[in-house]
């Protein structure tokens, strides 16, 4: 085993388990007798499902599972009806434990369905993407999409334990992984400088996978999604500044249709978008606003707007102030004073954010050129 970090959230709390692989080792919590069922998308359920199917059954568990198409289109109100008639059928009760095996989709539809099956069962979150180990399978947030919009039903649900095998990095599509790295550069800018600049001394090997530097890293953005969340369960504050990026990322992967952008993708080209009018409004210096922009460069991500998204401020401006987080329609942001030091809630004047968007040169979509 690589590691353990606890997300400490009084009689809720609960164990990260980060293992080294390359098999699964545990399963995280005591399922002796109990009935899961274990959710997962046709990528992920043909590379470990049956590994994972096989160590609940050797810990005592009576095992099902569910699989779903892979896609952000599997998170919606369909699919969950239907993982509510396997739950049933695999004769799911309130003793039982939803397992989400897969990305940050898996996460959250099979973390919606324990949250609301029978009034709310347990959930084993394993993530298998970058994204879902670093982000989405800590701290709670479950929901699916309704066609007006993402994440529009959802619950807090803490799962009862979160494990990770990194060996399952070897597998995830390349592209995928990048996008990752676009949450792991945030938690640098928004909590810690030192790992900042661990991330640019380290991004190459981070980029080849190197199996040392992975370990540190998943494992300091989970100390960090840990400590955030610990703070604010319900982001009634700082866990907001989670978010840095999210606004001007969110309403690009509307407008561009979803899928088109991935969501990492989405959020490096709004962190560039937060540097500038962080840099115009709060002070970060030109140089750390620089070395934002320049590492999510060398990760391979893109840092401008598309131009035909570009072109359509209005619909972008628009679609910011339809955000969840947005307050009388007026998006609100969080900025950062200094790499490590961000604030939330920040209102900009109007004028700024167009300013801002044409500081991000439109055609620098990094690795991600071609394909969005
Ligand atoms: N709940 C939260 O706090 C939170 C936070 C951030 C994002 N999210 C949500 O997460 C979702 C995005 O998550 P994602 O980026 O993981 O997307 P995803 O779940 O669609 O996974 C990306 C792709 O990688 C494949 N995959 C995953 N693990 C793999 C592996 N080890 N090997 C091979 N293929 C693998 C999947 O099948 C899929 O095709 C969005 O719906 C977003 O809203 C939730």
């Amino acid at each position: 085993m690589a590691g353990k970090v606890h997300v400490k959230l009084a009689e809720r709390g609960y164990d990260i388990i980060i293992q080294s692989g390359p098999d699964f080792t545990e399963p995280g919590i005591a399922v002796d007798g109990r009935r899961c069922l274990i959710v997962s998308d046709d990528n992920v359920d043909g590379l470990y499902g049956e590994a994972f199917e096989r160590l609940l059954e050797a810990a005592g568990a009576l095992t099902a599972r569910a699989v779903v198409p892979a896609g952000e289109e599997s998170k919606d109100l369909a699919k969950l009806e239907w993982l509510y008639g396997r739950a049933l059928e695999a004769g799911l009760d309130r003793s039982s434990l939803v397992v989400a095996l897969g990305g940050g989709v898996v996460g959250d539809l099979a973390g919606f369905l324990a949250a609301t099956y029978m009034r709310g069962v347990k959930l084993l979150q394993v993530p298998t993407s970058l994204l879902a180990m670093v982000d989405s399978s800590v701290g709670g947030k479950t929901a699916v999409n309704l066609p007006q919009g993402k994440n529009l039903v959802g619950a807090f649900h803490q799962p009862s334990a979160v494990v990770i095998n990194l060996a399952t990095m070897a597998t995830l599509p390349e592209r995928e992984y990048v996008s990752g790295i676009a949450e792991v550069i945030k938690y640098g800018v928004i909590w810690d400088a030192v790992f900042f600049d661990y991330l640019e001394e380290n991004i190459d090997k981070l980029l080849s996978r190197d199996a040392e530097v992975l370990e540190k890293v998943v494992a300091r953005c989970c100390e960090i999604k840990a400590e955030v969340v610990g703070l604010d369960e319900r982001e009634a504050g700082v866990r907001a500044i989670l978010n840095f990026g999210h606004t001007l990322g969110h309403a690009l992967e509307k407008v561009s249709g979803y899928g088109e952008l991935l969501h990492g993708e989405a959020v490096a080209i709004g962190m560039a978008y937060a540097a500038h009018l962080s840099q115009n409004v709060k002070g970060l210096s030109a140089d750390e606003c620089g070395r934002i922009i320049d590492l999510l460069r060398r990760a391979g991500l893109p840092v401008g707007v598309p131009d035909d998204l570009a072109e359509d401020w209005a619909m972008l401006r628009k679609v910011m102030s339809s955000d969840k987080k947005s307050v009388n329609a007026l998006p609100r942001f969080v900025l950062a004073r200094a790499i490590g030091e961000v604030v939330f809630g920040v209102d900009v004047p109007e004028t700024e954010l167009q300013k801002a968007l044409m500081l991000i040169p439109l055609a620098d979509l990094g690795s991600a050129s071609g394909k969005i």
